[in-house]
């Protein structure tokens, strides 16, 4: 049994799988390998530990051997990956659900509390030697407590960053998903409304969906005009749930207050737009990018690959 690995990761799940019989190669060319070079490299293995950055399309499935069992992606997400050619080929894909939970939803705070009280922009502003006195009016931001957090998408993510901002900042909470969840709206007194109301109503606006075709450009030109003035866009599920350019004329017009990204339509591409703006800030999606979270992970994406190699079931299989 042989694996191949995309791209080296935490050492944990690599070691599982070897002390259980798995021959496991990783690439060690230090950068992503192309599709074209994946397309040689995959046929010889029964399957592979993916990354968030390959493109596993119907035609790179295509080229997959008889023996090729399963893509066991390093992520939560896999809008990398057609889940319907996998289906056609008998292949099992799995992701990392759970496990990297709280590192997002800090992250997700990490941006939110930057975002409004401007902590990269005032520290840029000291490097740049603009720090002469203390201002009383200067470097000024909403106030976070107390203040309403729309969550879109409702996940365990979504979840956890709700409950930080009701228990840790006393923020109402309104949400919009396509399912509601009835113990979330009781426990946090939580109001479930469409989308067009939660943009109106939020002072934080915090995206936890899926990229889907149906959440492609969920957020752009026309959901940007009802916010409010001061609101705070956060994003650390996938770059494109909101539109670039709309985004970037939001802020530049002063529509909204600011916008903290762990993720954008095509990253690792800089928008030449975002990088003249001061109330943006762009982390290089490290979400899950704890030492804690990124050990759980790769621990399992090794379960699921020996579960599926040995009882040809996965433990977290996605389609
Ligand atoms: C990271 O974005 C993930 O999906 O795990
Ligand atoms: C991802 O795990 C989510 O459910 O939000």
């Amino acid at each position: 049994m042989k694996i191949f690995v995309t791209y080296p990761i935490n050492e944990v799940g690599i070691k599982y799988l070897q002390d259980h019989g798995v021959e496991v190669v990783v690439n060690r060319k230090k950068r992503p390998l192309k599709p074209k070079e994946l397309e040689k490299i995959l046929p010889k293995y029964d399957g592979a530990i993916t990354m968030l950055f390959d493109k596993i399309d119907q035609h790179f499935i295509s080229k997959l051997g008889p023996n090729f069992k399963i893509i066991a992606n390093y992520a939560v997400g896999f809008d990398n990956i057609d889940l319907e050619a996998t289906k056609q080929k008998n292949i099992i894909v799995t992701n990392t659900p759970g496990i990297l939970t709280e590192a997002v939803a800090e992250h997700t705070w990490a941006l939110i509390l930057a975002s409004a009280r401007r902590v990269l922009e005032s520290n840029q502003d000291i490097k740049n030697g603009l720090y002469k006195f203390w201002q009383p009016s200067g470097w000024l931001g909403p106030q976070v407590w107390g203040k309403t957090l729309g969550i879109v998408g409702l996940g365990r993510i979504g979840s956890f960053v709700a409950e930080i901002g009701y228990y840790g900042f006393k923020t109402k909470i309104i949400y919009y998903d396509l399912m509601r969840d009835d113990r979330f709206e009781l426990e946090l007194k939580a109001r479930h409304l469409s989308l067009n109301e939660l943009l109106e109503r939020s002072d934080i606006i915090s995206i936890h969906t899926p990229l889907n075709e149906k959440t492609h450009h969920l957020i752009g030109k026309e959901e940007f005009k009802l916010m409010k003035k001061n609101a705070i866009l956060v994003n650390t599920a996938r770059g494109g749930i909101i539109e670039n350019r709309s985004l970037a004329e939001a802020l530049k017009s002063g529509k909204i207050f600011s916008a903290g990204l762990d993720v954008w339509e095509n990253e690792p591409k800089v928008p030449v737009i975002f990088k003249g703006l001061k109330n943006i800030i762009l982390t290089p999606h490290i979400g899950s990018a704890t030492l804690e979270a990124r050990e759980k992970m790769s621990e399992i994406v090794a379960k699921n690959i020996l579960s599926v190699l040995k009882i040809g079931k996965a433990l977290n299989q996605v389609n």
